[in-house]
């Protein structure tokens, strides 16, 4: 044991076992002191792998440990989050969470209130955001002169669309937008903000002898303002698109930006590179940095109670395009961002 944070792992799924444990294992602030899964089976299985404690629930969880853990990551399919959330904030233990931070502003007034009343620190796992070549985009960003388009995509082949809960809007809250989608949701609202306005449209049921009730693909239009200029931009998110592409292009009157996984380039008007960033085999050690700055921030405890903005503000996006697809019409993301701010006071 050392003296980093006691932490339990709740949801033992593909995100748990490819990034988070090892992860946990691998950095030296927190010590893994027991694994959650509902399937009893598995949870013994990866507690035996793990050599730690093991349960169905976090009550059952609480009940084996000799102390409170200071620390939960949960993992869990969409629908799962607030339970497990009201029972760790009602026992004053801090909560990472796996993206979203919620899937719409009802879940996340409830979330707010909840961090607010039990004065626990909460975080939301955007691995990009600790991997070097997106970071290194905002400094870009300012040498490519007055901005007028974004254009963003993140496509998958996911082949199998109808047989987990991915597939099912009662459990997933939401299809691939909230989904995959949420990765560039953020990536925007880290770049730019919050756009001014949203227009978008889903399409659902594209793989051919499948049926699940979510989008597989969405389409946004978006605006961002920038000192009255606009600047416009587009997002295409697709589970069934025949390849995997993840890019996003920046657009200013002296240049371009263009980033895909572990790439990054800054090209000139003409198309000329000017610069050139690779980062390769990045991921793992953005998992275990990620993981390190939370640990570093609910020890400092400063913010505890508190929910970042940003987190808000891609909930907010994402309402409006949900809201926008719904409705076939424009949407304002500042008013979900206000309505949820409202309640932070
Ligand atoms: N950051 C990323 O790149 C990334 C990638 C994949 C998934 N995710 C996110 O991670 C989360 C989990 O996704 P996944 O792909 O690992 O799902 P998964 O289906 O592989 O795993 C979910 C696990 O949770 C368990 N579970 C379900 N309900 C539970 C409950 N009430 N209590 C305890 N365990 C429960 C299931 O038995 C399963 O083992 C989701 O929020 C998803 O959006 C993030």
């Amino acid at each position: 044991m050392t003296n980093g944070l006691n932490i339990i792992v709740i949801g033992l799924g593909h995100q748990a076992l490819e990034d988070h444990l090892p992860a946990i294992v691998e950095s030296n602030k927190y010590n893994l002191v027991g694994v959650v899964d509902i399937d009893r089976d598995h949870a013994i299985d990866v507690s035996k792998k793990y050599n730690t404690e093991y349960a169905v629930s976090v009550s059952e969880m609480l009940s084996k440990l000799p102390l409170k853990p200071d620390v939960a990551l949960i993992a869990t399919p969409h629908s799962a989050y607030l339970e497990i959330i009201e029972e760790l904030a009602e026992n004053k233990i801090s909560i990472i969470k796996e993206k979203p931070f919620a899937t719409s502003v009802n879940e996340a007034i409830r979330i707010i209130n909840l961090i607010k009343k039990s004065n626990v620190s909460i975080f939301v796992t955007l691995q990009r955001r600790f991997n070097p070549i997106f970071a290194s985009v905002p400094q870009l960003i300012k040498k490519i002169g007055a901005l007028y388009a974004i254009e963003a995509k993140y496509t998958m082949n996911i082949s199998k669309l109808d047989s987990d809960w991915r597939a099912n809007s009662r459990i997933a809250l939401g299809g691939a937008l909230s989904d995959m989608g949420y990765h560039f949701i953020d990536l925007l609202v880290w770049y730019f903000g919050l756009p001014i306005s949203v227009l978008c449209k889903f399409s659902t049921n594209n793989r051919n002898g499948q049926i699940y009730d979510v989008e597989d693909t969405a389409f946004l239009e978006f605006c961002f303002n920038d000192h009255g200029r606009d600047i416009l931009g587009n997002l295409v998110v697709s589970r069934v698109y025949p390849e995997k592409n993840e890019c996003l292009k920046i657009y200013g009157r002296s240049g371009c930006i263009s980033l895909k996984r572990g790439d990054l380039r800054r090209l000139d008007i003409d198309g000329n590179e000017i610069e050139h960033l690779i980062r390769i085999g990045s991921w793992s050690s953005a998992i275990i940095d990620q993981l390190d700055e939370f640990a570093d921030r609910i020890m400092d405890g400063t913010k505890k109670g508190e929910i970042c903005n940003e987190y808000l503000k891609q909930v907010a996006f994402l309402e409006a395009a949900r809201l926008s697809a719904k409705s076939n019409q424009q949407t304002l993301p500042n008013d979900y961002f206000e309505t949820m701010k409202g309640q932070m006071s």
